[in-house]
């Protein structure tokens, strides 16, 4: 063994796990949102030609999409350490205050589920935001008085899947919103072909492709079928991915090839066997499903409508000939 501290550092390292080797590092890296790419890298190279820090920015879309990771590219073209913290995380006023003024001049501090922030720690994030000023209320009762404290000069990326859930007064004072959208299908095959080479999978074009089509347009679940794929054919001890595994292993996770998965199939066939195909109102389908009407609307039906299985008329949802095709299978 080396007496070399370096070195010896170097050998107890962790080998990177599949989730770090796959995670784009940069904006060349980071697959399609090619506007909001460009849009972010220009408010980045703006920010560093005045050498001051990046304006606040707020990241919304369905989980997946790719919120962190550009959160994580934005601090590294910064050249700014990234603090990382969530919502619900922040328990009260002070928790956000003591992390506040631990910033550094030029930190990015990134709050996933920013929905989640409770009220009162929200209203003290609204100076820290604008002015950089932390407002302390000291002391309690008559006696109470208001301490303000200067920040250094910090960037906030916030995240959200609930933009509906943000307060107005948080989502006004972020000088950048961008809402993050599903893939188009070409930037998901790019991502499972980059992913393959990465992870120096061997997959045929066609089994990539099937791949792509079932991920439901979501870089995290192609990558998540990519490896569960991958398991299948190894244990059939192919050297190369054919499309016959790519499918077996969707089979098995109950993922049929258009991405959907049990509960899509459940909510398309109760439109179409319950109520004729549509329309039916959300609170309808909510009670026939089970399903809270949010969860339904936030979570379920933006990937069906993407993938035009389901439309949103003004009498209510109705399904559309692909979907009925589909559950007919
Ligand atoms: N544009 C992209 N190009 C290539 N891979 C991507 C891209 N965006 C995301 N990914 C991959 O998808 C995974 C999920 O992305 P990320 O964690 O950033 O999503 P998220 O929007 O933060 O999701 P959540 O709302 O669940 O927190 C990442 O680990 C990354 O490897
Ligand atoms: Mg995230």
């Amino acid at each position: 063994m080396s007496s070399n501290p370096s070195r010896e550092q170097e050998n107890t390292e962790q080998p990177l796990s599949a989730e770090q080797v796959l995670r784009p590092k940069n904006f060349d890296e980071y697959v399609g949102q090619k506007k909001i790419k460009e849009n972010v890298r220009t408010m980045v190279t703006a920010a560093k030609q005045r050498g001051e820090p990046v304006d606040h920015m707020l990241f919304y879309g369905q989980a997946g999409l790719g919120k962190t990771t550009l959160a994580m590219i934005v601090a590294d073209a910064m050249g700014s350490s990234l603090h990382t913290t969530t919502g619900p995380a922040i328990e009260k006023s002070a928790d956000l205050a003591a992390l506040l003024s631990s910033l550094e001049e030029g930190d990015v501090l990134f709050i996933d589920e920013i929905h989640r922030l409770h009220k009162s720690v929200e209203e003290v994030l609204y100076p820290a935001m604008e002015t950089r000023t932390l407002h302390l209320v000291v002391g309690k009762g008559p006696t109470a008085r208001m301490l303000s404290i200067d920040l250094s000069p910090f960037t906030l990326i916030g995240a959200t899947t609930r933009i509906d859930m943000l307060t107005s007064p948080l989502r006004s004072r972020f000088g950048a919103v961008f809402r993050l959208d599903y893939y188009t299908h070409e930037d998901i095959e790019k991502i499972v072909e980059r992913s393959a080479r990465l992870l120096n999978i061997e997959i045929e074009q066609k089994a990539q492709q099937s791949i792509a089509r079932a991920s439901r347009f979501t870089p995290r679940t192609a990558n998540r079928l990519l490896k569960r794929v991958r398991d299948v054919s190894q244990v059939l001890g192919e050297q190369v991915i054919t499309q016959e595994s790519a499918l077996r292993a969707l089979e098995m996770f109950d993922i049929d090839y258009l991405g959907l998965e049990d509960h899509d199939r459940k909510l398309l066939s109760i439109i179409e066997h319950k109520f004729k195909g549509g329309p039916v109102g959300i609170a309808t389908l909510s009670a026939a499903l089970g399903q809270d009407k949010k969860t339904i609307e936030e979570i379920y039906e933006p990937f069906l409508l993407k993938a035009g299985l389901l439309q949103r008329t003004s009498g209510g949802r109705v399904i559309t000939d692909l979907a009925r095709k589909h559950i007919d299978e």
